[in-house]
């Protein structure tokens, strides 16, 4: 597989299993990742994972945000799917985090098997400002954002789910090992939909990131082998 696609995930954001594993076959060796997320999963369960993991690494998005002990053993329980990366909602606050993080190295140790990637949402990149001005919280998105990327990562996670705007701060902070996954990408032209912090590839990737999650400018688009064509070549040719 070519550079680029290494740094795709496509979200398989389809109803049932079939879909899903239809354009993962479809896209298997041109992306390096696929997602799984709430609709998939809770639609055909855990078995989705291991099926979709036959074409990519899977990146399981539950977005886990529960009291630390229900997210420790949720977390543990994904362990063995199939996927190479889970997720966790980095306001669930620092004992869930860290509960979870042990959680999932110790059952990939009992296991024997390498340990899923562990990263957290900071701020949805669904959220602009108008949004973010409903919520009690104080500052602007970078310093959120960047605020639950520390913690995330004093808690020992490995990375976490940004918007390209905040990635600057974040990669201050961080420091260079930590992942970066960013979801909200669209094209110049395209309509971002219900997304707000949005980038395009470009962007993001200059920006330092190590992943890019995209789902319905390929999945919806009247052509995706086009659309992901497109992609793949505008981050083929970054310098
Ligand atoms: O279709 P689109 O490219 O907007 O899909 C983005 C995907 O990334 C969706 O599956 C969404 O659930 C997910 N995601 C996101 N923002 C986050 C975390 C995950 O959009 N902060």
């Amino acid at each position: 597989m070519r550079e680029a696609g290494q740094k795709i995930c496509l979200a398989l954001d389809f109803p049932s299993g079939q879909e899903a594993s239809e354009f993962a076959r479809r896209f298997s060796g041109r992306v390096g990742w696929f997602k799984v997320g709430l609709e998939l999963f809770v639609s055909e369960g855990p078995s989705v994972v291991a099926d979709i993991a036959r074409h990519g690494s899977v990146f399981l998005d539950l977005k886990l945000h529960d009291i630390p002990s229900t997210v420790a053993r949720a977390a543990a329980s994904a362990v063995g799917s199939g996927a190479s990366m889970l997720n966790v909602h980095a306001f669930g606050g620092r004992e869930m985090m860290a509960r979870a993080a042990e959680a999932v190295a110790g059952e990939a140790n009992r296991r024997g098997i390498q340990a899923p990637k562990l990263i957290a949402v900071t701020l949805l990149t669904s959220i602009g400002a108008e949004t973010l001005a409903d919520l009690p919280l104080r500052g602007n998105a970078d310093e959120i954002a960047a605020g639950l990327a520390r913690l995330a990562r004093d808690c020992g996670l490995d990375g976490v789910v940004c918007s390209a705007g905040e990635l600057p701060t974040i990669r201050r902070t961080c420091g260079e090992g930590f992942v970066t996954v960013v979801p909200g990408i669209r094209t110049a032209a395209e309509d971002a939909g219900d997304q707000k912090r949005v980038s395009t590839p470009r962007a993001a990737l200059k920006a330092g990131a190590s992943l890019l999650v995209i789902g319905r400018p390929v999945t919806q688009a009247p052509d995706p082998e086009k659309a992901l064509g497109a992609i793949l070549a505008e981050i083929g040719e970054m310098k």
